[in-house]
């Protein structure tokens, strides 16, 4: 009777003992704890550094020094720079994130590793106990990610931006946006040292709990104590929640999810290299780090269908959060060789917040699946569906034909030719993305909301926001920020 029940536990135990191997893996890190966006330029705080350090050594235990989980080949103590590609947005709070990651993943080596000898015989070790240098490169989105409310700032995709403003004509924006004043107006005075009376209304929904939120972080006395009660509290969060989800990710417009796109873009081609270096008897880019807006985890998770497995993606992940991919293989690995890509596997983990020792990063399935691992071909297949690998393609997608973009235009040569209508399919509402880049401003949203017969407006538009810097626009979304 007993063994009924144990032999599949039997074959589970031999199948998670099969020796595995990583062979790589890429990180994309939010930034610690910093101050309001609201009050820009925000910095990462003490607390944040100390978040993002504490990470970098969680993850320099699993991949570097752990032999069970280190990934194979990569250098454990002194750097080795080709190994590595650690990116950011140029962007103080997540350059100083990666920074702070960086010297928890490699640490200084002291004072017997890494010296070297010169030639004169005497021998030098680096400043600062043997502190090792790792660059931060840039990427080219989310330029001030961390300045910015409006998530679409970050992005100069036109196609983006027009998506994510018709959240704005939904139902379920307008809705919540009328049912939720009297519980944004009572938090009027705890904000209206940063926000306008007027501006503390569901459209502001980040930015007001996010001032709220790094307050009751920093801030010992906070207005209006007694208003902040757990309850409230929480439904500021999960409004921010809902409002963030709107802009980021929609399954029938997904043009807006343009961060994730590109993200997706970025692991893949760093995961190829992974293999094809392996390939080639290279030990090089063994590990991908980027850090990021909590807008690009947003994105990706609508686009990797992550809610299905669990609907927290649909909130905001909290500071320092990190979502790894991790390839690995349960086939041997030849000495100085690679397993053959068909041996290849891809797991996907998630931590909410700081990950450690006592709280580890969880495996959650891709794709609206349910293994927790799929094979590299199938990954590559799900994530190319959305990804955005080229400049090409991103011109095509967000419909710019100028600049860096002009070498993809359509062929008609007529100067003003409208784009082609790409912003996602279905959305029926006729606005033309000529347009929608001008309504990108948010100033000639309101317009649009403040009036209710759109269709009619749209000529009345152009006329309106020609006179209006598509910067005031954004920064009355944003609002409390003055400057960029
Ligand atoms: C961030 O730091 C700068 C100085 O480096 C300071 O001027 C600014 O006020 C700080 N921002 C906040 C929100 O504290
Ligand atoms: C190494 O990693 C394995 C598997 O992830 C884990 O079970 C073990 O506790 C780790 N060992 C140490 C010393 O952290
Ligand atoms: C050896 O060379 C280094 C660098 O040029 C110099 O700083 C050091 O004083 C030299 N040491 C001796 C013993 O000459
Ligand atoms: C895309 O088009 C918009 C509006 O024309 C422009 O502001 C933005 O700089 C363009 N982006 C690129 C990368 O060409
Ligand atoms: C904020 O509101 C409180 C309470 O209504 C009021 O006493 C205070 O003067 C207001 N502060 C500002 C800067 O408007
Ligand atoms: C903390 O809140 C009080 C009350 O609103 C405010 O006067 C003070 O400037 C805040 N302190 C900081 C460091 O933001
Ligand atoms: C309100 O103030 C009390 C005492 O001053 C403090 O214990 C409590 O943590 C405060 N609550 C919030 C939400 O800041
Ligand atoms: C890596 O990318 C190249 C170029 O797109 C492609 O030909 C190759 O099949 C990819 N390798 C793997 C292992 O997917
Ligand atoms: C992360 O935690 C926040 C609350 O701190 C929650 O709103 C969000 O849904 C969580 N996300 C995930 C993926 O667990
Ligand atoms: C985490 O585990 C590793 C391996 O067991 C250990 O070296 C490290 O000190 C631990 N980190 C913390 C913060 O406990
Ligand atoms: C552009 O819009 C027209 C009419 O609304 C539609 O038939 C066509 O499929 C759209 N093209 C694209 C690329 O979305
Ligand atoms: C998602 O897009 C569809 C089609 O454009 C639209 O009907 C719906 O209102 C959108 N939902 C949100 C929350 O933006």
């Amino acid at each position: 009777m007993h063994f009924n029940t144990l032999l599949p536990l039997l074959s589970l135990l031999s199948f998670t003992e099969a020796a595995e191997t990583l062979l790589g893996a890429y990180i994309f890190h939010r930034h610690g704890d910093r101050t309001p966006k609201s009050l820009p330029p925000a910095n990462l705080t003490s607390l944040g550094y100390d978040q993002v350090f504490s990470s970098g050594q969680y993850y320099r235990s699993r991949y570097l020094t752990n032999s069970s989980s280190k990934i194979h080949g990569l250098n454990a103590d002194i750097v080795k720079l080709s190994q590595l590609a650690v990116t950011a947005p140029v962007d103080n709070v997540l350059q100083n994130s990666a920074m702070g990651f960086l010297q928890g993943l490699y640490p200084p080596v002291g004072e017997t590793i890494g010296v070297q000898t010169l030639a004169n015989g005497s021998s030098i070790q680096t400043p600062l106990n043997g502190y090792q240098l790792i660059p931060v490169n840039t990427v080219s989105t989310g330029a001030g990610s961390e300045d910015n409310g409006w998530l679409q700032d970050a992005s100069t995709c036109e196609n983006a931006k027009l998506s994510s403003n018709n959240f704005f004509t939904s139902n379920e924006y307008t809705n919540l946006l009328s049912g939720t004043k009297d519980f944004y107006s009572q938090l009027v005075p705890v904000v209206n040292g940063t926000f306008a009376a007027s501006d503390v209304t569901f459209k502001n929904a980040y930015v007001v709990y996010d001032l709220i939120n790094v307050a009751e972080i920093h801030n010992a006395s906070i207005p209006s104590n007694s208003t902040l009660t757990p309850s409230t509290l929480f439904k500021t969060r999960t409004l921010a929640d809902t409002h963030e989800w709107g802009l980021a990710y929609n399954a029938s417009d997904n043009m807006r999810a343009i961060s994730g796109m590109q993200l997706a873009g970025e692991i893949l081609i760093y995961m190829n290299s992974t293999i094809t270096s392996g390939t080639a008897g290279s030990s090089a880019n063994k590990l991908g780090i980027q850090f990021g807006a909590y807008a690009s985890f947003l994105s990706f998770f609508g686009l990797a269908d992550l809610p299905a497995a669990n609907s927290d993606f649909m909130g905001i992940p909290d500071y320092a959060s990190s979502m790894v991919f991790e390839l690995f293989t349960e086939a041997a690995v030849p000495s100085g060789g690679f397993p053959a890509t068909s041996d290849l596997q891809v797991r996907f983990l998630f931590h909410n917040g700081t990950a450690s020792n006592s709280s580890e990063p969880v495996v959650y399935p891709l794709f609206g699946g349910s293994d927790p691992a799929i094979s590299w071909n199938d990954f590559a297949n799900g994530m190319n569906k959305f990804a955005v690998s080229t400049t090409q393609d991103w011109c095509t997608k967000c419909g710019n034909t100028t600049g860096s973009c002009a070498a993809y235009a359509p062929a008609t040569t007529a100067s003003a030719t409208p784009v082609p209508n790409k912003s996602g399919g279905g959305d029926g509402h006729g606005i033309s993305p000529a347009v929608g880049g001008v309504i990108g401003a948010m100033v000639t949203l309101a317009v649009i909301l403040g009036t209710i017969a759109a269709a009619m407006l749209i000529g009345g538009l152009r006329v309106v926001s020609k006179k209006t810097p598509a910067g005031a626009g954004v920064a009355s979304q944003s609002v409390g920020v003055e400057k960029a």
